[in-house]
């Protein structure tokens, strides 16, 4: 850990670094399971073998570039329908985080991918465990890429490649702990309203008409905002179509 700006209460106070896993989430959730972890740790890698992406696809990251990290949770005061609220909380905390640090736009496409310059420049994987009704614990793991300069994929960038200037990678990781924390804080506290208003001003094509893809076809709709299942809500010929994560592509 190099600069700090502010100290966050419980997260980061533990902070192991692994020279490289197979993925920091699967390390994380394998200690959860063993019951050895308090809320707030952090396991942070410079190279996985087997990052894990969302829906069963690999996260795949050049060595020593990037941010790799997964942090604990224990929001046992979520019922497993508010989980979504983590993917929301984690992706304000990144985008604010590289605006910030960086000096660059960073928007927030739902659910909660990180974007700069109209492409994809950090991912987030969220696992919970349910136990008696309540999210019990929750892996929350990252993905930014940093000071990365050449990707396979068009629709890939980096924070260096958007600022022109390389960057400090634990500076971000602070910085994003910091506001990660205050969001944890202000969930805890039940002040939903607050955290839906902050992702509404970062959210992705909020308020404009642009083309999805859904089971039926290609469409124009407006993106309205999310429901209180997480859900997107897309305002298509005055009436209202939500989706979850699989059932829809954003097109341009
Ligand atoms: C996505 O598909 O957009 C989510 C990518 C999440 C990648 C991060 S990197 C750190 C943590 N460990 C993993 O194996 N995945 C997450």
């Amino acid at each position: 850990m190099h600069k700090y700006f502010a100290k966050p209460l419980f997260l980061g106070k533990k902070v192991e670094f692994l020279p490289e896993c197979h993925s920091t989430n699967e390390e994380m959730m394998a200690r959860a399971k063993q019951g050895l972890l308090q809320e707030g740790h952090v396991i942070y890698t410079d190279y996985q073998q087997k990052g894990k992406g969302q829906r069963g696809n690999a996260w795949i990251s050049a060595p020593g570039e990037n941010l790799l990290f997964s942090l604990y949770l224990q929001p046992d005061y979520l019922l497993p329908g508010q989980a979504y609220y983590l993917n929301i909380i984690s992706g304000l905390a990144v985008a604010e985080a590289i605006a910030l640090t960086a000096g660059i736009t960073a928007e927030i496409k739902w659910p909660n991918d990180v974007y700069g310059s109209d492409r994809k420049i950090c991912g987030i994987l969220v696992e919970t465990i349910i136990d008696r009704g309540t999210v019990e614990g929750a892996v929350v793991g990252i993905g930014v890429n940093v000071n990365q300069s050449h990707f396979a994929l068009p629709e890939v960038t980096s924070v260096r490649m958007i600022s022109g200037r390389k960057q400090d990678r634990y500076e971000l990781l602070e910085r994003i702990m910091v506001i990660l924390e205050a969001y944890v804080l202000k969930l805890k506290a039940g002040e939903l309203e607050g955290i839906i208003g902050a992702y509404y001003r970062l959210m992705r094509w909020r308020g404009e008409v642009h083309e999805f893809r859904d089971v039926s076809g290609i469409f124009q709709g407006e993106i309205i905002g999310i429901d209180d299942r997480g859900r997107l809500t897309v305002k298509v010929n005055d009436h209202m179509r939500r989706y979850d994560v699989k059932e829809i592509t954003f097109v341009h």
